[in-house]
């Protein structure tokens, strides 16, 4: 079903109507996990004599309502309908009288203390232990769990908030923060912005600068340890303008989050969010940072109109993502990241996605489907991997950086769908009729709605690649004995090409000899267990479960509990419910912890478990 004509997941009527500006006064209460306040939509009509307003709820404990005009106020009716799973209730607001042009409605409420957007962690469950914290998780469609609200990236509106929250915690929101006292902060956001991206997290936060722009907060215990893994913010930002343009949102600040974060990053403007898995101590996961920034304009500016087109965001953050890692590091590791990207695409159609092969579509069908359900690396890397095609096909980057940078000037501060982009490039190339036989050339169709991975790999730079084959090679093929001798041990591989080999074995049919002695001499040869790596640990965790090591269980729970970042959490459940012997022990493990876990979390891995009906 699709719930209005511009967004399948919205039931609002932003066809009719837009919210341009949002007013926020939000109390936040530990004592019994709800945000209470207010909310002023201000609503500017697309047509004459509007008499209803739909919007998104999710659960939402609405007070009173008005509507402000020059003759004051009016109280409204409401009404709520039926509640869907993943979805929410539309809201339905009556005005009293057919109204054009621009208004506000304010509405007093509450949240649920299981909003699904909102975490909430008792100080024992911090860091410092003597704080409660606060997080929030909007995207996809999770905005409508905190706020009354048109929940469709389609729509973008500016906001003002005013935060009360307990003395002693800092309050910080996906804003520039204007002032600030005892117990209360106020955040202004002069951009734009679509409702996922509505950002508030509150706790024990420290501050450390990193750069002209850029702090990094956490808790203390983190906060120099997170300042060295991502200092180089700056640089990162730097070669993004290069790319993209100037930098518009004022300040880039970076929060460590609490090991609940469901996330890799979340590019909330002013402040991303980033998981404390990135903590490598090396610097390694860093091009996630690099990734977040990327959405600066790939996202944020340039925003998708609904979630069916959602590569239009991240599979160009990752394309620019890509172009930063060549201008810091060289085109060679470029194509390495990119080729790894490939490596994850595959597992991922060949797993997550086997038995869904309509969402390893470049644009997908969400109308039978929630964003979180269709949640996957396609977006990401087929659509990485169709615009390096492009930029390839049309005459590489000298000829294809001015297009992108005129593509983002163009279309920020809008949303926009696929069909746009596409225009946009035909316009673009077209002023060159020597262009004309490379256009003719591409396959939208198959680009955009073919299944499976994308029709045509790039011509790659393999070199960092071949090593990794190499070794996954030796050591899938042969005996102990050979590996053990091999001179191939001696040749040192980066952080990330370890991760590219363990994720190479992991592609193989067949390992040969896959023994307890075999796994220690490859904890050895790569000192995994001397790395703070998570992407490493995931991996190696990953082969434990493939040679049904059943004495490592206690490691394998260890990892599993030690965050849940669905990236990790997800493969590694799924494959154990597919071992009979663990399935048990996984399902047990899984009830034990869901409730620390962020909703989306538990909810996935319900399902990976097989047991998404009887347990939630
Ligand atoms: N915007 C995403 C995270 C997201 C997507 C949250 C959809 C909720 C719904 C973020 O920018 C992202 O892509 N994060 C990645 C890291 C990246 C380097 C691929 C992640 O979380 O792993
Ligand atoms: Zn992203």
């Amino acid at each position: 079903m699709r719930l209005s004509p511009i967004d399948p997941s919205s039931y609002s009527n932003a066809h009719e109507l837009i919210v341009r500006h949002v007013d926020l006064d939000w109390t936040v209460n530990f004592e019994n996990s709800t945000l209470s306040g207010t909310v002023s939509l201000h609503f500017k009509t697309l047509k004459d004599d509007i008499e209803e307003i739909f919007l998104d709820a999710n659960e939402l404990s609405i007070a009173s309502m008005v509507v402000k005009t020059t003759a004051g106020e009016v109280p409204l009716n409401w009404d709520v309908g039926s509640y869907v799973e993943n979805i929410g209730s539309k809201l339905t607001i009556y005005l009293p009288m057919k109204t054009s042009g621009e208004f506000t409605v304010r509405i007093e409420y509450e949240t649920s203390p299981k909003a699904s957007a909102l975490q909430w962690l008792t100080a024992e469950q911090t860091f410092g232990k003597k704080h409660p914290y606060l997080f929030s998780q909007c995207q996809a469609i999770h905005a409508r769990s905190i706020v009354p609200c048109q929940d469709t990236p389609a729509v973008k509106f500016t906001y003002n908030a005013t935060l009360h929250y307990p003395q002693g915690v800092t309050g910080l929101m996906s804003a520039v923060k204007t002032k600030s006292d005892p117990g209360v902060s106020y955040f202004h956001q002069s951009i734009p912005i679509p409702s996922y991206l509505l950002a508030i997290v509150v706790g024990a936060l420290v501050e450390k600068p990193i750069g002209p722009i850029s702090s990094v907060w956490a808790e203390q215990e983190q906060v120099d340890e997170a300042a060295e893994e991502f200092s180089q913010t700056a640089e990162f930002i730097a070669k993004a303008e290069e790319i993209c343009g100037p930098y518009v949102w004022g300040r880039y600040d970076l929060l460590v989050m609490p090991p609940s974060f469901p996330f890799g990053g979340m590019e909330n403007p002013c402040l991303t969010f980033v998981t404390p898995t990135l903590l490598a101590g090396d610097k390694s996961l860093a091009t996630v940072v690099a990734h977040e920034i990327a959405h600066s304009w790939t996202g944020n500016l340039v925003t998708n109109k609904n979630f069916e087109h959602f590569w239009l965001n991240e599979g160009f953050t990752v394309f620019v993502e890509g172009k930063i890692v060549g201008r810091l590091f060289g085109n060679t590791s470029r194509d390495f990241h990119s080729l790894h990207g490939l490596s994850e695409l595959t597992d991922c159609i060949k797993t997550q996605l086997a038995s869904t092969p309509a969402l390893t579509k470049l644009v997908v069908d969400l109308s039978e489907c929630s964003p979180d359900d269709a949640f996957s690396t396609v977006p990401y890397i087929k659509g990485s991997t169709f615009l390096r095609y492009l930029e390839d096909l049309l005459g590489g980057p000298e000829k294809f950086e001015p297009f992108f940078r005129s593509y983002l000037n163009k279309f920020k501060n809008q949303s926009i769908m696929t069909n746009e982009f596409k225009k946009a490039l035909y316009d673009w190339f077209r002023e060159d009729p020597s262009n004309e036989e490379y256009l003719e050339r591409i396959d939208w169709d198959r680009w955009l709605f073919g299944e499976g991975m994308p029709p045509v790999i790039p011509n790659y730079d393999r070199t960092l690649l071949d090593a990794c084959q190499k070794h996954a090679k030796l050591w899938a093929e042969n005996e102990l004995e050979i590996v053990a001798s091999s001179p191939i041990l001696s040749e040192t591989l980066s952080s990330i090409q370890v991760i590219e080999f363990l994720a190479q074995l992991l592609e193989k049919k067949t390992l040969k000899d896959l023994t307890a002695e075999k796994i220690a001499l490859l904890d050895k040869t790569y000192r995994i267990h001397e790395t703070k790596n998570a992407e490493i640990r995931f991996r190696f965790v990953r082969l434990f479960i493939r040679a049904r090591m059943m004495d490592k269980m206690d490691e394998i729970l260890t990892f599993l509990n030690s965050n849940f970042r669905m990236k990790f959490v997800r493969p590694i459940y799924k494959e154990l419910a597919g071992w009979p012997e663990a399935r048990p022990i996984a399902i047990d493990n899984y009830k034990k912890v869901k409730d620390q876990m962020m909703s989306v979390c538990a909810y996935t891995v319900s399902k990976d478990l097989g047991i998404a009906d009887n347990s939630n």
